[in-house]
């Protein structure tokens, strides 16, 4: 059996309760550009890459939250590793999950279709998809009003997905997602 490994490192996404000074921050040092933001959630870029940083603000999302709870503290949130194909992602998941190691959260961006992992020692990661051929296709679903209306997602369940495919579904037919709707909450390792 091959394993399979990622083609590329994504992104990372930090929680913050300095959003607006930590918007800032990187638009200065890393020259990036916002892509998309909503009170809650801002995603920027300094290359191709549909986003290469996302913050989500706290005071928002966990305006109660105490310092005791994991997604109440600051600093990241996950890390995205790319791969290679659909194909590649759930040859990964059956792997994974022969060893079991099952994702806390599958969710489709829209951009990307996404599993999310957890280490040992609860650090989070995402292993995504693009959904796109293109960075520009990419970059104009990110800057577009689907994205706006569900920043988020949309869960699905990947052993649903694995039968369909293996029933002959092509893949395009997932990698576009055909519902926007209901937006997924955002989920952590721990539950929260
Ligand atoms: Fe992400």
């Amino acid at each position: 059996m091959t394993r399979i490994r990622p083609q590329k490192f994504g992104h990372i996404v930090y929680r913050t309760r300095r959003f607006d000074q930590m918007l800032g921050w990187y638009q200065i040092v890393f020259d990036a550009r916002v892509q998309y933001q909503n009170p809650a959630l801002a995603f920027l870029t300094y290359d191709d890459e549909h986003h290469r940083f996302a913050l989500a603000d706290l005071d928002v999302l966990q305006p109660d939250g105490s310092e005791t709870e994991k997604q109440s503290l600051i600093g990241v949130d996950h890390v995205a590793y790319t791969y290679a194909s659909l194909e590649d992602l759930f040859e990964n998941y059956e792997q994974l999950k022969a060893k079991g190691i099952d994702p806390y959260w599958c969710v489709h961006h829209g951009v990307t279709v996404s599993m999310y992992y957890a280490d040992p020692d609860g650090n989070q990661m995402e292993f995504q998809v693009e959904a796109f051929d293109s960075s520009e296709e990419a970059n104009a679903f990110m800057c577009g009003p689907i994205n706006a209306a569900n920043p988020v997602g949309v869960e699905y369940d990947p052993e649903d997905w694995l039968v369909r495919m293996r029933a002959g579904t092509p893949v395009s037919d997932f990698l576009m997602r055909q519902i926007h709707e209901p937006a997924s909450p955002i989920r952590g390792a721990l539950g929260k």
